[in-house]
């Protein structure tokens, strides 16, 4: 596997404390759980950060709320009609936020010179056209939309890598080896480990239903599978956490920002949650990085990296903590992981493929057609019929992901069990 250098530009060296004027960030899905936490650690940071644009959805009432709160020059909703009902408010309101309509208002979001930093927290495929175009026009990407890397992880990376862009990753595990890997964030370069680094330690809270038989999780309900014993997390998320999809997830996500081969990365359940990853060196250490389970710690990590800024996040106390624990990851009851590992081994297409199969399951879970047991079998049927071409275009991606999830409604539709009383 060839080395990808995370960060390029020299312009993450004028973000420190030294800079006079303050940086502009645009929060895609400001509505959403990563989105609210963001712009917490942003109003706490105010003389530092300006937010420039928000965006979201549906989510009216919150946005509204938000942008007479910032009072950002840009607006958009995924929407239509959503987000002619924003600027109805907002001009009735005398805010002068601009809500930018049509298909293409998150992307010219993206692109627009005035903004610095994209905080990309929109979730799911949808994600990834704003994403894809901050790359290229060489933002800095604080990265929480996991499925534009799982999705796109080499066109992403070598848009970063063309335009200029910098990649800083949210996610807690991803964030915390970032923190932890030598200051090159390289690991496994051609002709052995960068910086002495063997493996990366992904640890996961195992979820809700950690503890349960295979036979008790046939009738689980979608309020426990949204129960997570940890995180306060979006539904779709929480959902992944419960099947363990999300670690999955996590395992492409880190081996394309990581440039890392699947076989170096391991998967341990830590319930507790105050390890976030670990780095493994060859000299037998290991570096972790600790913190409460609240995402503003790495969300203000990736907005100020390299330096350190107040997330309003309390700090661990080891004495009440006491213990920690670690299990291994059980591949029968949680399938998920399993799949993704492979679908990163097939390459090409197959993880975009597994990441529409998902998607359409974990909606469908949500809506009460599926029980929870059928996302993995989802999942699986759908992986196995897929082709694992390399797609060498944004347009190859949409329709490899339009057609996975044709198959996937097909499926669910014909042969998947009936949901669970
Ligand atoms: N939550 C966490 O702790 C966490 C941790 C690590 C990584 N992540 C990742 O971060 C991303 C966001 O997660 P989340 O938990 O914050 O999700 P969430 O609470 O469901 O929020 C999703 C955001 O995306 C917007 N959105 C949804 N569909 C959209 C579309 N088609 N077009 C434009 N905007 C859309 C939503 O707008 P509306 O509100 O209007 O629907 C909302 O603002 C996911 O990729 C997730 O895997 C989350």
């Amino acid at each position: 596997m060839g080395c990808w250098l995370l960060f390029h530009g020299s312009h993450l060296l004028c973000c420190g404390s030294s800079m006079t004027s303050k940086e502009s960030i645009a929060v895609f899905g400001s509505t959403g759980s990563i989105g609210t936490s963001t712009l917490d650690v942003l109003e706490r940071n105010h003389t530092r950060y300006k937010v420039a644009a928000l965006t979201a959805n549906t989510d009216v009432d919150t946005i509204f709320a938000q942008c007479l709160k910032f009072q950002p020059s840009y607006a958009a909703m995924g929407v239509p009609s959503a987000a002619a009902e924003l600027a109805r408010r907002l001009a009735q309101a005398g805010c002068a936020t601009q809500v930018l309509d049509g298909p293409d208002a998150m992307t010219r979001i993206a692109v627009n010179p005035d903004i610095a930093i994209v905080m990309a927290a929109i979730v799911g495929f949808a994600g990834l056209p704003p994403t894809l175009a901050a790359a290229q026009c060489g933002k800095r990407i604080l990265l929480a939309n996991k499925e534009s890397m799982v999705v796109a992880g080499d066109l992403l990376t070598q848009a970063a890598k063309q335009g200029g862009a910098s990649i800083v990753p949210v996610d807690s595990e991803h964030n915390a080896i970032f923190q932890c890997l030598p200051e090159s964030n390289r690991c496994s370069p051609d002709g052995g480990p960068q910086g002495g680094v063997s493996s990366l330690v992904l640890t996961a809270s195992g979820g809700p239903f950690r503890q349960l038989s295979l036979e008790q999780m046939q009738s689980v309900s979608v309020d426990q599978a949204l129960n997570h014993p940890n995180w306060s997390m979006g539904p779709k998320i929480s959902v992944d956490s419960a099947t363990m999809m999300n670690k999955g997830l996590e395992v492409i996500e880190a081996s394309y920002l990581f440039d890392i081969d699947e076989s170096l990365i391991e998967v341990v359940v830590h319930p507790e949650s105050f390890i976030h990853s670990m780095v493994r060196y060859i000299d037998g250490s290991v570096l972790a990085q600790l913190g409460q389970a609240d995402m503003r710690t790495p969300i203000a990590h990736a907005l100020a990296w390299p330096d350190r800024i107040e997330a309003g996040v309390e700090p661990i106390d080891f004495i009440r903590l006491g213990s920690m624990h670690f299990e291994a990851p059980d591949h029968t009851r949680f399938p998920c992981l399993a799949l993704a590992r492979r679908a990163l081994k097939m390459g090409g297409s197959a993880p975009g493929v597994l990441n529409a199969a998902n998607e359409i399951a974990v909606q469908e879970f949500l809506e009460g057609r599926i029980g929870f047991v059928d996302i993995a079998k989802v999942n699986s049927h759908v992986l196995q019929q897929f082709e694992s071409a390399a797609p060498e275009s944004v347009e190859d991606l949409f329709s490899m992901d339009q057609s996975a999830r044709k198959f996937a409604l097909d499926y669910i539709e014909h042969e998947a069990s009936k949901p669970v009383a």
